[in-house]
């Protein structure tokens, strides 16, 4: 049997596990949001290099990249709450997200239908045809609401 004092001395243990746990799964919605994106950008790079036919067409990659965006994108929506303009961590989003509300979310909304518009294509038409939404609106929405880094 587990004694009182072992488990007074395996306490501290079980807090520090369960602390690391928390800060993974309670990481604050800047350092979510900026990862989300990260991955975004990664996969958006991908979808590019296949859109200037610099890698070949491959129909489950443009499913894998697009369902990413559309689901990132679906989760940024929320991770944007009032308070979350200072960091720490830095943050590059700008005041105007929580002034015009409306124009953030409209922007987020035609970034989502686009990606959507790519993981829905069929072929290397229907492809090429929906990459050049998305690139301007993730751009798009970068240019009101985001700050250049550095
Ligand atoms: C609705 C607005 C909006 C849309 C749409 C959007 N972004 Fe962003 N993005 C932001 C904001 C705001 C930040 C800054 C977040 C921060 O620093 O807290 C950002 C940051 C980023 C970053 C930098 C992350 C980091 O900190 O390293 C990348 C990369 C990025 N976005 C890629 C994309 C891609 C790719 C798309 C399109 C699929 C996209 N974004 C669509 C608003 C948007």
């Amino acid at each position: 049997m587990f004694s009182a004092r072992q488990f007074v001395r395996a306490l501290p243990v079980a807090l520090v596990i369960a602390g690391t746990g928390a800060a993974i799964a309670f990481a604050g919605p800047i350092e979510e949001r900026q990862a989300l994106m990260k991955e975004d950008g990664k996969a958006g790079q991908e979808l590019f290099k296949m859109f200037k036919g610099e890698a070949p067409y491959d129909a489950a990659t443009v499913k894998k990249d697009g369902d990413l965006i559309v689901k990132n994108l679906e989760k940024i929506a929320t991770l944007f709450p009032p308070g979350s303009d200072k960091g720490p961590p830095e943050t590059f989003a700008k005041a105007e997200i929580w002034t015009d509300p409306e124009g953030f979310k409209a922007a987020g909304d035609a970034a989502y239908k686009a990606a959507k518009a790519i993981a829905d294509s069929t072929d290397e038409a229907s492809f090429k045809a929906a990459v050049p939404a998305l690139g301007e609106a993730c751009g798009g929405c970068h240019k009101t609401f985001r700050r250049p880094k550095g």
